[in-house]
């Protein structure tokens, strides 16, 4: 096998378990050179807990993990950076009130040492920051200020500049897209195909078939901690995929059950006469 072929990231019959949970039960999954590789699943199905393992947050129970081809067993994030595996939590872990350069460098000793820190050069590092955000598409007006200024979406995609600029082979995102509105959620998704073709790979982590049937190359679904394996986007169209994620009969008896409490209301409200009042929420002016 060429080394490109080799997965950048693998993982063999990972299990895991939090005492009496298996948060993950015999997971195998594959990321390759250049592409983005969808982790879907649904609430509490092991994405974050497999992301976790890949990142150096915890160790798993069972199974291998290979980076490039070689087995690897981190102890900590730190070591997952030093193999240029960079993870973005959706709780950022950024400053609000310091500034985009600030929160840019902001744990930067990991790759630069500390001496880079104590003769930080503001108005280089403001340089940086403003060319490495214009390389992803993104202006902003000035790096100088507060990250707390920023919508969701350009703090994610601040983070994720990040990430490729100390020098991330792959980039591992979970739920970026979450907390967005959809055209900020597509700002995101614009960069992570930036990242692409930079030649990062991505595993991007959401719930959402639409986020992820538009950029995703593969999709690894969980479910209840195993995987229902991998499918390329030929092989999966995006209603087998919905149907995949959340288990087309509970969607079903969802749209009952729905079906049932319209049916209730607008029989209460035929028995009830209004009680709204002129001027409430129907009339908000903008
Ligand atoms: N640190 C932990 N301690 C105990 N249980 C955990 C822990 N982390 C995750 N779990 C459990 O493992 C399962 C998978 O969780 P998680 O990986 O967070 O799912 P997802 O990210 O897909 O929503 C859930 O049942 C969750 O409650
Ligand atoms: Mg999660």
């Amino acid at each position: 096998m060429s080394a490109d072929q080799t997965p950048i990231v693998e993982a063999r019959n990972i299990s895991k378990y939090f005492g009496g949970v298996i948060a993950l039960k015999d997971v195998s999954m594959e990321l390759r050179h250049g592409e983005v590789m969808c982790l879907l699943g649904d609430n509490g199905a092991g994405k974050s807990t497999l992301i976790k393992i890949l990142s150096g947050v915890h160790p798993p129970d069972e199974g291998e993990y290979l980076v490039e081809g070689r087995t690897v067993h981190f102890t900590s994030p730190r070591d997952a950076l030093e193999h240029g595996i960079a993870t973005v939590y959706q709780d950022l872990a950024m400053i609000p009130l310091m500034s985009i350069t600030r929160n840019f460098f902001l744990g930067s000793e990991l790759t630069q040492g500390w001496s880079f820190l104590k003769r930080f050069d503001i108005r280089r590092a403001n340089c940086i920051v403003h060319e490495e955000l214009r390389k992803m598409g993104i202006d902003i007006r000035d790096p100088a200020q507060p990250v707390g200024t920023l919508s969701g979406g350009e703090r994610q995609s601040v983070a994720i500049a990040r990430a490729v600029y100390f020098g991330a082979k792959v980039l591992i995102l979970d739920e970026p897209t979450s907390a967005l509105g959809v055209k900020q959620a597509g700002v995101v998704l614009r960069y992570i195909a930036q990242a692409r073709m930079r030649g990062i790979a991505v595993i991007l982590i959401t719930h959402n078939p639409h986020h992820a049937y538009p950029i995703g190359d593969r999709f690894t679904i969980l479910k209840r901690g195993r995987t229902l394996g991998t499918f390329t986007k030929a092989e999966l169209s995006r209603s087998d995929m919905i149907q995949m994620m959340s288990g087309g009969e509970e969607l079903e008896d969802l749209e009952r059950e729905l079906r049932e409490f319209r049916e209730q209301a607008s029989s209460r409200s035929a028995e009830t006469p209004s009680q709204e009042e002129p001027g409430g929420f129907g009339e908000e002016s903008g």
